[in-house]
């Protein structure tokens, strides 16, 4: 009797020491960071949507139900792959307004003005999210607008309960919203806190939705709304015009193609640089035998960090809006460059980050969330969304209830000065008229045998490369299923500052004094709750797999 006491302990322990396993099911899946945005999403393909349908009711979703980073006032890039093959990306980022200029956020010294790339008005690019949902919705989608937005209207309208977790992020943000009466009328009831339980209604938001819902894009970037963000401009330094908002348009751009292992990788091109550096490490690393090293170990650590390091230092000088720049995208993903970038690379040794420089060729940068969708006849969704900050610039457009994004920090405001992520850029990212900002947003598809195999994407700012990165590897290298693979504590180096950043438990102590005696330094413990959040789906033998990132709240909803 005791034994078998003890064995039952044993695997009580056993089970809640492991990861929280992946959701199975047969016909279509929705990953998001909000239980209410993925039943959204999968109620519309269960009433006979497809997954561009399910995305694009998702992103609506998140809007009102998980407003720190869903959003109508911000942006958002999609990788798509359809059931014939077909992979398309929509960038629907913002754009700096017709009045930003490079020194806009330097003061009559050159010096940048603390704060003012993030906490002002004018820290708002042109929002691209309603004129990207809308375009996915028309080019792929089966629904009608009324139908993939009701249930965002409802939320809105009706109201549901706050979790504690939407409770305690807005409790945290009231005293960054203190000057905004518009954001206080709508993150506090009466200027007290909410409380975990208690009805939240949107009622302005609502009003904005059903705006959309009947008139399209001219719901938000003509009219009423666009009136209002033009009006809350006003009401400080902001810079969005009414000619901005009704030039906005999405690009469709091609996306970003790589091959690793017998898999194929789709991701997002410039102006994010998450496709381009995914992989372009994944060249790097594809010469080593990283599955013959155990996935915690220095040597394995070491080779991670040392491509990590270079791709970054070649982000700062080569990565911005395609439009503006000429991006060396070919360049930058050809296997050859790669081995040549990684010819210095030392077993036994560090690469200090002084020493590398962005790669060079004969005469020729908290809060954003990733939800992930796939359907019964095979097609998929990637989508990433943002207002850059934790609740963007915190300032609501007053009577139209949303909020404004920061993404202006995503420029390069000043050559070689660190953005809110640590990220350093030049030329290629520095602001300009009707230019898109570097991201690092990488939603990503991975296929295999010309089928879908892993729809993956993250938030965390500059660390969404890497923690894209070792969700492939951690698969495709390592044999993981998708829970331990988004599951599995993360590092994260991106070559300036020379530190590597790593989630408790990521690097066993005696790891990190390998790798401090091979010249590796600044290993810190990440913060903020962990690194990234990748909702993410696999598919094996024709079964869904979708795992919600154990780090914080979401759910994997299938059928
Ligand atoms: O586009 C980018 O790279 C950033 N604006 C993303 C911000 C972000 O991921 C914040 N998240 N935790």
């Amino acid at each position: 009797m005791r034994i078998l006491l003890t064995l039952v302990l044993f695997f009580v322990f056993q089970a809640q020491a492991a990861n929280p396993a992946a959701v199975r099911a047969e016909h279509g899946m929705v990953v998001s960071r909000s239980a209410l945005a993925s039943q959204a999403g999968v109620a519309i393909m269960k009433s006979g949507g497809n997954a561009i349908d399910a995305a694009v009711a998702t992103g609506f979703a998140l809007a009102v139900a998980y407003p720190s980073a869903g959003n109508l006032g911000g942006g958002g890039l999609a990788v798509i792959r359809l059931a014939d093959g077909t992979v398309v990306t929509l960038d629907h980022r913002e754009t700096a307004p017709g009045k930003a200029s490079r020194d806009m956020f330097l003061d009559g010294n050159g010096a940048v003005i603390p704060g003012m790339s993030r906490q002002s008005h004018a820290a708002s690019g042109v929002p691209g999210t309603v004129d990207g949902l809308l375009v996915l919705l028309e080019k792929y989608g089966t629904k009608t607008r009324q139908e993939v937005m009701a249930e965002a209207i409802r939320l809105a309208r009706d109201g549901f309960p706050l979790s504690k977790d939407m409770a305690d992020q807005f409790a945290e943000v009231l005293g960054a919203m203190r000057n905004y009466p518009a954001s206080l009328a709508i993150f506090t009831r009466n200027g007290e806190p909410y409380r975990e339980g208690d009805i939240w209604k949107q009622p302005d938001l609502a009003q904005t939705l059903e705006r959309i819902a009947e008139e399209g894009r001219d719901g938000f970037y003509k009219g009423r709304v666009a009136d209002l963000i033009v009006a809350e401009m006003g009401r400080g330094n902001g810079l969005i015009s009414l000619e901005d908002l009704a030039n906005y348009r999405s690009v469709w751009r091609e996306p970003i193609h790589g091959a690793y292992r017998g898999h194929e990788i789709w991701g997002m091109p410039p102006p994010s640089s998450g496709g381009v550096l995914i992989v372009e490490m994944l060249n790097m690393l594809e010469p080593h035998d990283l599955a013959g090293l155990s996935r915690d170990s220095a040597p394995a650590i070491h080779l991670m960090i040392e491509a990590e390091r270079r791709a970054y230092a070649d982000r700062s000088e080569h990565l911005g809006d395609p439009d503006f720049f000429p991006v060396p995208i070919a360049k930058l993903l050809s296997k050859d460059y790669a081995r040549g970038r990684f010819a210095d690379f030392r077993v036994d040794q560090a690469s200090p980050s002084e020493t590398i420089a962005a790669g060079k060729w004969p005469a020729e940068s908290l809060e954003t969330t990733h939800f992930s969708v796939v359907d019964a006849a095979g097609n998929a969704v990637a989508l990433t969304t943002t207002l850059n900050s934790g609740f963007g610039n915190r300032i609501v457009v007053t009577g139209a209830g949303f909020l404004l994004n920061n993404e202006m920090d995503d420029f390069s405001i000043k050559e070689n000065t660190a953005n809110q992520y640590g990220l350093i850029g030049r030329e290629a990212n520095s602001i300009e008229s009707g230019k898109r900002m570097l991201s690092s947003m990488s939603p990503t598809i991975v296929t295999k045998d010309d089928k879908p195999f892993l729809i993956t994407g993250s938030p965390g700012g500059s660390t969404i490369i890497t923690t894209v990165l070792q969700v492939i590897v951690n698969v495709i290298d390592h044999g993981m299923n998708i829970a331990d693979a988004v599951a599995r504590p993360r590092y994260h180096h991106q070559w300036q500052p020379d530190s590597v950043m790593y989630d408790a438990g990521a690097i066993p102590p005696e790891t990190i004094k390998s790798l401090e005696a091979m010249g590796h330094k600044g290993f810190r413990m990440f913060p903020f709750g962990g690194l990234g959040d990748a909702n993410s789906i696999l598919i094996e033998d024709g079964e869904l797999h979708g795992m919600k990132d154990p780090r914080n709240e979401g759910l994997a909803a299938g059928y």
